[in-house]
């Protein structure tokens, strides 16, 4: 005779998940911090949208008891180091990302002794590992700024993404030793189209994220943070823009510049691969069911919380 399991048991949700998540909020005493590549209905009902600079800081200075993380694994962990007495939650623990997997720890400690001497500036999109690792985090709303900081004579490595290394560089004019990592999504774009997309939008601007390979970069009017291409596409005084970088941001800039056109640029495959897997793993749902049972919550090693703290508070500190 077969006995069969039940299937596990569902939670059943709310008819109004919206007035659901807003109760649980009270109840917890909880922030939500949502980053721009979130789907609509995760952003709406954030406290708090930003880049990787303005969640950090968010997170650093919140009086929540609990964090509500929607955006990606390294973004929730940094909120944590940066708050290692409160509960952090991530709707879904596989969101991870391309760069931060590129970058393994061990391979890292090797890559370092192999360059003596050099100070270690990491990419905020890396683990805790690798954050204890280095000496500086920075993000794309500021990197260019930190490395202008550091004296000229010091030599450095630069990691995870190396799109992002190399834009620095250009920027400020100095070499950097670049770990070679990068974003599945931002390299998805294709040159080819993006310039028939201009053909056809001869009017538009194009607006980039650094982490975009430098042939994509060189079409790019504007590059900058998701945060400063939001305040861009605001403050411009121009109707259309081709956005290339994760379409989630779209959302925020049809909000907050009304009436103007954005057009996604397109990956180089029919598929939706300039949309973030990982980041596309958080829901409305899984949201609510983790404020609901408190979990999925991010948890680390005290010693490596207290190595990766020093790093983000330089980076703070540093900050324009
Ligand atoms: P921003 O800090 O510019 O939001 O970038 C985060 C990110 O993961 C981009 O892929
Ligand atoms: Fe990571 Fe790229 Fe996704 Fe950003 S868009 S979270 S860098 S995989």
């Amino acid at each position: 005779m077969f006995i069969t399991q039940p299937p596990p048991a569902v939670d059943s949700l709310p008819e109004d998940l919206f007035a659901a998540i807003a109760d649980l909020k009270t109840d917890l005493k909880a922030v939500i911090l949502a980053h721009y590549y979130q789907e609509p209905d995760i952003q709406d009902v954030a406290d708090y949208i930003g880049d990787s600079l303005g969640l950090s800081r968010q997170a650093a200075a919140t009086d929540a008891e609990v964090i509500v993380f929607a955006g990606v694994h390294f973004m929730a962990e940094t909120a944590k180091i940066l708050n290692p007495n409160k509960q952090v939650l991530l709707p879904d623990l596989e969101a991870g990302c391309s760069l931060a997997d590129s970058c393994p720890p061990q391979a890292f400690a090797a890559f370092k002794q192999a360059h003596p001497g050099h100070l270690v500036i990491s990419y905020i999109n890396c683990t805790a590992e690798i954050k204890a690792m280095s000496d500086i985090i920075c993000t794309s709303a500021n990197a260019v700024a930190i490395v202008e900081q550091i004296p000229a004579d010091q030599p450095i490595i630069f990691a995870p993404d190396q799109n992002l290394g190399r834009y620095v560089m250009a920027q400020t004019s100095r070499d950097m030793v670049l770990w070679p990592g990068s974003c599945i999504v931002h390299e998805t774009f294709s040159e080819k189209k993006l310039i028939q997309l201009q053909l056809d939008y001869p009017e538009a601007e194009v607006i980039a994220h650094p982490e975009c390979e430098p042939p994509v970069l060189s079409h790019a009017h504007y590059i900058g943070s998701t945060t400063a291409l939001l305040r861009y596409v605001q403050n411009r005084d121009i109707q259309q823009f081709i956005v290339v970088t994760e379409p989630g941001i779209i959302h925020q800039m049809e909000k907050q510049a009304p009436g103007k056109r954005f057009i996604p640029a397109p990956p180089a495959a029919n598929c939706a691969c300039n949309e973030c897997p990982y980041m596309r793993l958080n829901t409305l749902e899984k949201l609510y069911l983790a404020m609901k049972h408190r979990q999925p919550e991010i948890t680390l090693p005290s010693s490596l919380q207290e190595a990766a703290l020093k790093p983000i508070e330089r980076m703070l500190a540093m900050s324009p």
